[in-house]
């Protein structure tokens, strides 16, 4: 079975049982400032998890692109990538945890409509219980039942902690305990293990986690579960990667043919030549490029460009990591064959990739380029640092700003030669220099969602009227090209070729204000697509979108309506709820047709 029968046997399985298929959303968060990618399929659907209608129903199924780069340190092993596929079905406040896992099992095992796996090799986890909430018996029971009914004998079910079996995106959102299922790779093992057998076997990855069914019924606010949500959602998540690895029986990811195509071109561009004259000295550095690259070719496919802050430079660091490990040998015909190796493997599922294959392969060349300029020289600097020596923070400053060596790879270049890196330093040095922060962008991306705080709600519900205003007042060819909201300001690109003069950023803020002052309404109303489009409702990614659709509509009590844009929410139930007035501080050039405006509220 190949991956993309597998996607499209998910899909069906699942619309047959009532749920709506959604496309996938974009590896860039839209009106989530605090995740730089989408990390996880609940992600785009949070406002959802927490209460909010969605447009499609209670039922949803989906294959979402994640990237996460927090396990980039595994990459390289049989089972991590930074860029997957997640495969999930959705329960808004409709099912629960009898018919999830009943059919997260019918799905794996049926040969019919599912996957064809074998029961007497799938195990389960089930969340143990802590002060939060209490042991799960009610899943292990379901579990129980269905193994019993399947003929599978012996104890094939264990109890774990939170730190396995309670998800969470982050330190803010919903969440819940899960049950997790894995699969005996290796054949050899038999049911009735004990749990330290169990979770060596796991250790050894014997068995591998191929699906994950979250009962989110609760709320987790600054690291600490607060309590219920208004309802009980379940998030299912199953990685296309490794289903697709248990199902055409291997062993590794790789070579899966979701990265086999890859994999063979690399042979063929990188060539093997052993550890000491290596250019790509070992399998595991082959599998890392392979990594990246396919991340890095998604990510730029997605609007990402390389840079030296935020999703810029994880995308910065995955081509430079690629860059040393592949030793030279990333030559503009080389990273263009990956490309369309990439391209081949995605056709008729992202086509967005085939489509862009020049511009991809372009991006990555000239980052490439610039980075070859600066590299030999770091690389001399650190050969001059005996081995069982120290990067102090100054040097490590200097790799990172003048050769261009992010911090992660002079501590990994540094590890290899047995030197040592003063990190510390290193974040001080950097402050000093009011250049990027590594632990900030390292955390804000692994926090995942912060709270979606007062103030970055009004911001947004702000960002909707200045976007009606500019249009209002500049013309009808102005949309949104990328929104990033802080508790500090709005930024917000949008597609207009020349600056915009200051009179007209006045009107637009007075727009904004007056909507404030007005007091309107903010509502949800739900349509067909196509009604929206007749309506003249605003909207940047149409195809996107599901065919029903939720629109903001922020509305005057008398009835003028100031903004009405395809959304995915949060927003103030009022404008009166925002504090303060609307001011737009700065207006540039981003990029090619696209400008860029800072604005707060004061
Ligand atoms: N949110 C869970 C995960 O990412 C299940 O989809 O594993």
């Amino acid at each position: 079975m190949t991956s993309s029968e597998i996607r499209e046997r998910f899909l069906r399985f699942f619309e047959k049982r009532g749920h709506a298929v959604v496309p996938s959303a974009s590896l860039v968060p839209e009106n989530d400032p605090s995740a730089l990618f989408t990390t996880a399929g609940m992600q785009p659907l949070v406002p959802y998890l927490m209460g909010e209608p969605h447009p499609s129903g209670k039922r949803l199924v989906n294959v979402q692109k994640c990237v996460r780069t927090v396990d980039i340190e595994e990459i390289g092993d049989n089972t991590h990538a930074t860029f997957f596929e997640m495969m999930g079905n959705w329960s808004l406040g409709d099912y629960f945890k009898e018919d999830a896992i009943k059919w997260s099992y019918e799905f794996l095992t049926s040969k019919e409509e599912g996957l064809g796996l074998d029961p007497a090799r799938l195990y389960v986890t089930v969340f143990e219980g802590d002060e939060n909430a209490p042991r799960d018996d009610e899943s292990a029971n379901i579990w129980k039942k269905i193994f019993s009914d399947a003929g599978t004998s012996g104890e094939r079910i264990y109890f774990l902690p939170a730190k396995s079996n309670w998800w969470s995106p982050g330190d803010n959102g919903p969440c819940g305990p899960d049950s997790e299922m894995f699969y005996d790779v290796t054949g050899k093992l038999t049911a009735g293990m004990t749990k330290e057998e169990y979770l060596a076997a796991d250790e050894r990855q014997d068995v591998v986690e191929i699906w994950n069914d979250v009962f989110m019924e609760y709320e987790k606010k600054d690291g600490y579960v607060i309590g219920r949500l208004a309802q009980q959602n379940v998030d299912t998540g199953s990685g296309l990667e490794r289903v697709t690895m248990v199902v055409q029986g291997k062993d590794n990811i790789f070579d899966t043919d979701l990265l086999a195509p890859l994999m063979k071109t690399m042979e063929v561009r990188l060539p093997y030549y052993g550890s000491q004259t290596s250019i790509v000295s070992s399998e595991r550095e082959r599998r890392i490029i392979a990594d990246h690259m396919r991340t890095a070719v998604m990510m730029i496919a997605d609007g990402v460009i390389p840079s030296n802050t935020d999703r810029g430079y994880i995308l910065r660091r995955l081509i430079r990591r690629m860059v040393v490990k592949a030793g030279g040998k990333l030559t503009p015909e080389n990273v263009a064959a990956l490309v369309a190796a990439v391209a081949g493997i995605y056709s008729g599922v992202y086509d967005k990739v085939g489509d862009n294959i020049e511009n991809i392969a372009k991006e990555i060349n000239r980052e490439i380029e610039k980075f070859n300029n600066t590299l030999p020289r770091g690389m001399k600097e650190l050969s001059k640092i005996p081995a069982g020596g120290m990067v102090s923070g100054a040097q490590a400053s200097m790799f990172f700003t003048t050769y261009g060596l992010p911090f992660e790879m002079i501590t990994e270049l540094a590890k290899e030669r047995n030197i040592s890196v003063d990190e510390i330093g290193f974040r001080e040095e950097m402050k000093k220099h009011q250049a990027l922060s590594r632990a900030g962008a390292v955390e804000k991306f692994k926090g995942g969602l912060a709270d979606t705080s007062e103030k970055t709600v009004m911001l947004h519900t702000c960002t909707h009227l200045m976007l009606a205003g500019l249009r209002k007042y500049l013309g009808d060819h102005i949309h949104q090209a990328g929104s990033n909201i802080t508790v500090e300001r709005t930024r917000f690109d949008f597609t207009h070729p020349e600056k915009v003069p200051r009179e007209t950023l006045d009107k637009v803020e007075a727009y904004v204000n007056e909507a404030i002052g007005k007091g309107c309404a903010v509502s949800i109303e739900q349509m067909p697509k196509a009604d929206a489009q007749a309506r003249d409702v605003e909207g940047s990614f149409w195809e996107k979108y599901p065919d029903m659709v939720n629109v903001y509509v922020v509305k005057a009590p008398e009835g003028v309506v100031y903004s009405q844009e395809l959304c995915g929410g949060p927003h103030v139930g009022n404008t009166s709820a925002i504090k303060g007035t609307f001011k737009i501080v700065k207006e540039e050039a981003s990029s090619a047709g696209v400008r860029r405006i800072k604005a707060v509220l004061e």
